[in-house]
């Protein structure tokens, strides 16, 4: 139990009411002149008929102080609790260093699995900086949920199925040079797929032919397999790549073709629950009742779509995993689509569908407008990743050339500072990609924050390893400067939970930014190594603490720490 929990298990007895009642309300104060935690009755007013400051009074003075509270005081509607702060920040570091790797996290999760969907890539179609929300909200989602406990089980749902394969076997046939496909892989595939469309402006009977490519695939034509999973392989190899340097894994690369055998049953159900009907020759699942337009099952072709595919996904993963929640991390130009997906499955009168999740995320621009899909200005996101790379290299020669190391600092960095941009503000805003200010070593960036890291480190480093073996003395903890920085870190469980449950790591970039912040400014106004060798251990203890947390919630990002910088 950490400090909060125990301050409402007080509340909770002295007020006879279920402690999620009283976390529920739970404040901590910005300005702890007011108190280290507050609690407002307001709320209470209602179940308890009486007025708030009168319910504060009475609670108040059946509480019984736990032995770190040093104050409890009423004002107006609240009360107030007042720590003492060196038992806070004896019992917070003690807690971190005891926890170790596993503080902040959480057991909720036990025993229950998250499927999440995210960066599902477009095979043969470029892997561009469009691509980098989904890939780092899902990769950091993945890891938080798997720090609280769930088992994560991440889906990259490749878009590997659809008529444009019928298009590059054709461009490929009649353009295509093997070797040179090899060297450029997605790109190589990206210049005969648009020469392909500029040729069938003037000889449509291209499109049939793509077509009959494409029917081809879809008999299991040996000839053209091999060459539908060539264009396979050279996008993952491609995409691989750059999967790398984020540091993302997969847990399953099913995508849209794996469910060619999976949809007809899905079709039948529907069918015989009497919710496919015909409209203009297509096969749809009428909506009205969700206010939602027809969701499009078949065309008129009898021919499958990308809600078919996905349907039948969402019942082979509720069968293959039972999970407890499945997330797709989609941008929200999707937002339609998922509506009209997790509607006919509680048509269909599966209860999990409120267990489907639509994470949805804006969009992202390039700052200087390089990105304009419909004229092919694609900014590749490897581009963009190895900019950032060697920017960092250039401002480590200039600044720091002695370091070692330069090449995976350089990329730890670059890479970390993309990542963190991406995750900075809140999911469903629009970006604005601006290398300079991803790179700012003073901003709210990961470099910065990077940087205080290494700065605990090194003081830790100067220090040695002897005051591990001297008592630290905990009174030096309750200065303003420190109690801040001890506070910050008694909320970092507090904080990944938010960030699990609202589905967003901006709730941890901001804290981590913060905390880097409080500590900075701690370094700046104390000195942590002194001749009191008590209290500098106690300094040097909340110094480690404060590395270890940070280390942890830009892990939790999916975002390295250099050991120097
Ligand atoms: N490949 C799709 C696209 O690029 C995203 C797929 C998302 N996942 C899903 N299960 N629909 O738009």
């Amino acid at each position: 139990m950490d400090f909060k929990d125990l301050i409402c298990s007080s509340i909770a007895k002295a007020a006879e009411l279920p402690i999620a009642d009283i976390e529920a309300l739970m404040e901590t104060p910005p300005d702890k002149t007011l108190g280290d935690f507050a609690f407002p009755c307001f709320k209470l007013a209602r179940t308890l008929r009486k007025a708030p400051p009168m319910i504060a009074q009475d609670i108040a003075s059946k509480i019984e102080k736990p032995d770190f509270v040093s104050e409890i005081k009423t004002v107006g509607a609240y009360i107030n609790f007042f720590v003492d702060r060196s038992i806070f920040g004896k019992d917070t570091i003690e807690k971190a260093q005891r926890e170790g790797e596993a503080y902040g996290s959480s057991t909720i999760g036990g025993g229950k699995t998250i499927v999440l969907d995210y960066s599902s890539i477009n095979i043969a179609k470029p892997f561009h900086i469009g691509h980098l929300l989904t890939t780092v909200i899902g990769n950091s989602l993945y890891r938080i949920y798997e720090f609280m406990g769930y088992k994560s089980f991440g889906v990259n749902h490749l878009g590997d199925w659809g008529t444009q394969f019928g298009k590059l076997i054709s461009a490929y046939k009649r353009w295509g040079d093997k070797e040179e496909i090899e060297r450029d892989g997605i790109k190589g595939l990206l210049r005969i797929y648009v020469k392909f469309h500029k040729e069938a402006e003037e000889h449509p009977e291209l499109e049939d032919e793509a077509r009959a490519y494409f029917k081809d695939i879809e008999d299991g034509d040996e000839d053209a397999l091999a060459l539908f999973h060539w264009f396979k392989d050279l996008t993952l190899k491609d995409v691989g790549r750059v999967y790398d340097m984020l540091g993302v894994h997969f847990d399953s690369y099913n995508g849209e073709s794996f469910y060619n055998d999976k949809m007809q049953p899905v079709i039948d159900e529907l069918a015989e629950k009497g919710l496919l009907e015909e409209s203009e020759g297509a096969m749809v699942v009428n909506l009205d009742k969700y206010e939602l337009p027809p969701c499009l099952i078949l065309k008129s072709n009898g021919t499958t779509l990308y809600a078919t595919r996905d349907l039948a996904a969402a019942f082979y993963r509720k069968n293959t995993y039972d999970f407890d929640k499945c997330l797709y991390v989609v941008a929200y130009q999707q937002n339609l689509h998922f509506k009209q997906l997790f509607s006919v499955i509680e048509l269909m009168g599966y209860d999990w569908a409120k267990d489907m999740v639509h994470v949805n995320f804006g969009m992202v621009s390039m700052q200087d407008g390089s990105m304009s899909t419909r004229e092919g200005r694609v900014v590749f996101l490897e581009e963009v990743l190895n900019a950032a790379i060697e920017k960092t290299r250039a401002i480590i020669e200039e600044k720091n050339p002695g370091i070692e190391d330069k090449e995976t600092v350089s990329r730890q960095i670059g890479v970390g500072a993309v990542i963190f941009s991406a995750l900075y503000s809140g999911r469903i805003k629009d970006m604005v990609f601006d290398y300079d200010r991803v790179l700012n070593f003073d901003g709210e960036t990961a470099p910065y924050v990077q940087y205080c890291h290494t700065r605990c480190r090194s003081v830790l480093a100067k220090a040695g390893d002897k005051y591990e073996l001297i008592e630290p003395d905990w009174s030096v903890l309750s200065t303003d400067g420190a109690f801040e920085v001890v506070s910050h870190i008694a909320d970092f469980g507090s904080t990944v939970a938010k960030a699990c449950e609202k589905n967003e790591p901006s709730v941890i970039s901001h804290y981590v930014v913060e905390l880097a912040q409080l500590f900075n400014k701690y370094y700046y106004d104390y000195r942590i190594i002194d001749e009191n060798e008590n209290a500098t251990a106690a300094r040097l203890r909340l110094t480690k603490v404060t590395a270890d947390v940070i280390k942890k919630a830009l892990w939790l990002l999916g975002i390295e720490t250099p050991a120097a910088m």
